[in-house]
């Protein structure tokens, strides 16, 4: 399978009365089609706004992204829009992403509607099609998102969101804000989907266990920084920086394949308001050293197809 994104030394800064907050901060991956990047970290790393930055609903402040091999970095509004069919998005909290006062098949027409695209009739049969595909019983048709439960409330968002037939879908915490149980049905409804239409997903989550079965790779994420990269599996095996550690010490032990040692996460996370050019982590590392303090570590391939910015991954993992 081909190449579907690119990312190149992406950063985007917003301008806070503090100074420049460096949100996302020379960020660099491909994702292949058909493939599943995931993407955790903390709340406050970056996350949604590498995903936003990456569907180019925000203005990226440095860096280039690819679409299918051409830069779409600097495109015109207008081919914006017609990219906008092919690249789409799910939402934490389809509570407020929602228009209360409309019904499901409304909300599931309303991206047909706004691209113009069939008319009255073609758009009923495809909201109709579309709730099968989700799962969501023709009997909800003419209800409303506050008399559904969260389930399938989320359904309705994966509705919309294929209803323009996309191939790239930014998954922004979509399961985040539902029961455990809940969860697991939308996941495979996600990856079902994934396999049926050949989608590719970046998959936002602070949560390490809910990307481990949906990701090809996982990026893991720290003040804006990339820390970690590789392949899902060798990630719960074997973790090289101290902060993915710290974060599958965080999971129950019978999610985790094997972990070392145990990495408490502790101290105070560093603002990510003009960062100084040190290993942002520092404060928290239980290993860090006087070299950390000097610049911040190079993100480097340790391993095949794996990748890590740590002064100390050698002398830590015992490479
Ligand atoms: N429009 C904005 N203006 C200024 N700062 C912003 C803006 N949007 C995000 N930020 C800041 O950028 C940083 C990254 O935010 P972002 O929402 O991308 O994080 P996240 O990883 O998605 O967090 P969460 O897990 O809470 O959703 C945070 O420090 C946030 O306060
Ligand atoms: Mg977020």
């Amino acid at each position: 399978m081909g190449e579907l994104i690119r990312v190149e030394h992406l950063k985007k800064y917003f301008n806070t009365p503090g100074g420049k907050l460096h949100a996302v901060d020379d960020v660099s991956f491909v994702i292949n089609e058909g493939d599943t990047l995931g993407v955790v970290g903390e709340s406050g790393c970056g996350k949604s706004t590498l995903g936003r930055t990456v569907l180019k609903l925000i203005e990226p402040t440095d860096g280039k992204i690819f679409y299918k091999g051409r830069d779409i970095t600097d495109i015109t509004e207008k081919e914006n829009k017609q990219l906008r069919k092919k690249m789409q998005i799910i939402f934490q909290d389809p509570y407020s992403s929602l228009n209360p006062r409309k019904t499901v098949s409304e909300l599931i027409a309303d991206p047909l509607k706004a691209f113009h695209m069939l008319d009255k009739a073609g758009r009923a049969q495809k909201v109709a099609q579309l709730m099968d595909v989700v799962g969501l019983s023709q009997r909800f048709a003419n209800s409303y998102p506050h008399e559904l439960d969260g389930g399938r409330r989320q359904r309705i968002g994966v509705a919309r969101a294929l209803s323009l037939d996309p191939e790239f879908i930014v998954c922004d915490e979509p399961v985040s804000a539902l029961d455990v149980s809940i969860q697991a049905q939308i996941l495979n409804l996600l990856q079902d989907l994934q396999r049926d239409r050949g989608l590719t997903y970046i998959f936002v989550t602070h949560d390490l266990s809910v990307v481990r079965h949906i990701s090809t790779d996982i990026l893991v994420m720290y003040i804006g920084a990339m820390v970690e990269k590789c392949g899902a599996k060798d990630l719960f095996k074997a973790p090289l920086h101290p902060y993915t550690k710290g974060l599958l010490s965080a999971i129950p032990v019978p999610n985790i394949d094997h972990v070392r040692e145990k990495v408490k996460l502790q101290g105070e996370l560093t603002s990510p308001i003009e960062p100084k050019d040190e290993c942002r982590f520092i404060a928290r590392c239980p290993y860090a050293t006087e070299a950390c303090k000097q610049h911040m570590p190079e993100f480097q391939e340790v391993a095949p197809n794996h990748f890590v910015a740590c002064h100390n991954v050698k002398t830590i993992n015992n490479m």
